[in-house]
């Protein structure tokens, strides 16, 4: 009967993590999926509802999760994520939601970066609060590469880049996808856990040789001044918290400070059960995107 079914909620379900977990549940017999967003009105997707839910609007919360029991729990790059994921976690609580699994950040618990520690003051909190959970920190994303803050930073075979030479632990967010729905299904193994996602470090140097032996065309990388990062996301109208603590990093990582942002791990086969996507298979997947 599907009123008896695990019903999982899925914010961020339009973003790139989000919409990315919905197919991989989607389909599954056993389970209700339900997205969440504030433009439910434009949700095709097949197989799923949606639901409104507005994080800066309380209001609307407790009715989007009217008889869920799992939740993805995304926020955007603002630093608005911390009272929003504070209301959205105090509502869950009185809801009866049983097991968060949490989108947060990379990062050593004792890490400098500002916004990777206020994902963890969330997991904290949601510890706190008694839930069962599962805590997802992701490295760098390789969907960075494609854009960010609404410019693209690779163009006519030049990756232009803010961290000097720094070596950074990729991740794809599809494979982010695939570890978020592999806990939502089976909360009880995941429980408890935090789970670091990083699987291969480089370079923006060495992700240009790669891109240049993958897709057959000369690919280089240029280092700019994070001060230029800053100036072209707050100017493409991003959040300017958020965006000043990843300046910040970028700062230090340019000067060569170690942040532990080259982490790689070896958990995925055991949460998903194959191997992660490696920044060669990124190249051949969106070729048509970096091929000038
Ligand atoms: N980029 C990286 O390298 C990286 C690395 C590690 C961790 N992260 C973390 O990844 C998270 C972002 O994930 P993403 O890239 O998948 O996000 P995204 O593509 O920017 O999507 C953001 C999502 O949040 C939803 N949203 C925004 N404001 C909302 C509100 N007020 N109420 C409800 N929903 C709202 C949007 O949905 P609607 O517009 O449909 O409402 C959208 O689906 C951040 O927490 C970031 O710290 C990023």
């Amino acid at each position: 009967m599907a009123g008896t079914k695990p019903k999982i909620l899925i914010l961020g379900a339009t973003g790139q993590v989000g919409e990315a977990v919905i197919p991989l549940l989607t389909g599954n017999p056993a389970i209700q999926v339900v997205a969440a967003t504030r433009s439910p009105e434009k949700w095709k997707t097949p197989g799923t509802t949606a639901v409104a839910l507005d994080l800066d609007r309380i209001e609307t919360i407790a009715p989007a999760l009217e008889g869920v029991e799992r939740a993805f729990l995304v926020t955007g790059y603002t630093v608005d994520m911390l009272r929003q994921s504070k209301d959205f976690l105090n509502t869950a609580k009185q809801a009866g939601v049983r097991h968060i699994v949490h989108l947060g950040a990379c990062g050593d618990d004792d890490t400098r970066v500002d916004h990777y520690a206020w994902h963890q003051f969330i997991e904290r909190y949601i510890e706190w609060c008694g839930f069962s959970f599962t805590h997802l920190r992701p490295e760098i994303f390789m969907q960075n590469l494609l854009g960010y803050g609404g410019e693209s930073f690779v163009k006519q075979g030049i990756i232009r880049h803010f961290v000097g030479d720094a070596r950074l632990s990729w991740v794809d967010c599809d494979d982010v996808a695939a570890a978020a729905a592999a806990c939502l299904l089976d909360p009880v193994r995941h429980a408890g856990k935090t789970y670091r996602l990083g699987y291969e470090a480089k370079t923006f140097g060495e992700v240009a040789e790669t891109f240049t032996r993958v897709l057959g065309q000369p690919f280089s990388y240029e280092a700019r001044p994070p001060e230029e990062f800053l100036q072209k996301v707050l100017a493409a109208g991003s959040e300017p918290a958020y965006m000043r603590c990843v300046y910040n990093s970028y700062v230090w990582l340019t000067a060569g400070v170690d942040l532990g942002a080259d982490k790689v791990f070896d958990n995925f086969p055991a949460i998903t059960g194959r191997q992660p996507r490696t920044v060669a298979d990124f190249a051949k997947t969106h070729a048509d995107r970096f091929r000038y």
